[in-house]
């Protein structure tokens, strides 16, 4: 598959088969994801990969405790309310999602129901909760960086495989469940989960494809010659 492609055509998947996921496909996929660059090369993520009866008590525990209103508990700095364009995005992809599964806005059962899907981690056969060594919490949000890198390349070498994942945020609300039936060591911090599994075709959130903006949007361009060409300045001309 080329790289470009994938980029451009993969898309969170919420819905999968029953189809068992090997072990031998999630260290390759992994092995992938570990090829990540990080600051200095320090390499600070973890990938604990669940499935089975862990990953179902992770799930009953996570769903039971937001049904319950228990207060969300996770180990990184909650984003809170998004506002302005950042507000308009997440609106958009939730009115996406919604419209291809049917979910007028006012019905507020299925809502709370895909809400509830979501702290289910989709219901996937796998899910790799991502940490990574608290002891660089010291070193501001660098090894943030490090890991959201590693898992970019986790979602992408699964799409490569025929693989659907979605990053879930969800997933580790109740962050001390996960700890726990997770055997997650105290010197790392649970940064997120991504559940994975063979797409469901007749899912349709599963074709929902998420806006972007054009490069003309969000980027800009400096010092480039009238021709459009990047070019060194040779040493001799650089100013001092
Ligand atoms: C840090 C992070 C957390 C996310 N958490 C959730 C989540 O809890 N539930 C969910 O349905 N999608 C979640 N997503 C997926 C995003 O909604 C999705 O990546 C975005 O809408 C763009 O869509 P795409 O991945 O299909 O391109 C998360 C993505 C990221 C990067």
């Amino acid at each position: 598959m080329d790289l470009f492609d994938a980029m451009r055509d993969r898309r969170s998947i919420r819905g999968f088969t029953d189809a068992p996921v090997s072990r031998a496909l999630m260290e390759e996929v992994l092995a992938a994801a570990n090829m990540a660059p990080s600051s200095m090369n320090t390499q600070p993520w973890h990938f604990h990969v669940l499935s089975g009866e862990v990953l179902e008590n992770v799930r009953k525990g996570n769903s039971e405790r937001m049904l319950a209103g228990v207060e969300p508990s996770r180990e990184i700095m909650a984003h809170g309310a998004y506002e302005g364009v950042h507000r308009d995005r997440q609106v958009g992809i939730a009115k996406q999602l919604f419209a291809a599964m049917g979910i007028a806005r006012e019905d507020k059962v299925m809502r709370q129901d895909w809400v509830m899907r979501g702290f289910r981690q989709f219901d996937a056969p796998v899910s790799v909760v991502v940490t990574y060594d608290k002891v660089l919490d010291e070193h501001g949000p660098i090894a943030v960086f490090d890991a959201g890198a590693a898992v970019y390349g986790l979602v992408l070498a699964a799409w490569a495989k025929g693989l659907g994942a979605v990053i879930n945020g969800q997933g580790i609300m109740q962050s001390p469940v996960v700890r726990e039936c997770a055997d997650i060591p105290e010197d790392q911090v649970i940064l997120t989960c991504v559940a994975l599994g063979w797409p469901d075709e007749e899912f349709a959130a599963n074709d929902v494809k998420a806006t972007r903006r054009e490069v003309s949007e969000n980027c800009s361009f400096q010092g480039f010659d009238a021709d459009g060409a990047g070019r060194r300045t040779p040493r001799s001309e650089a100013a001092e």
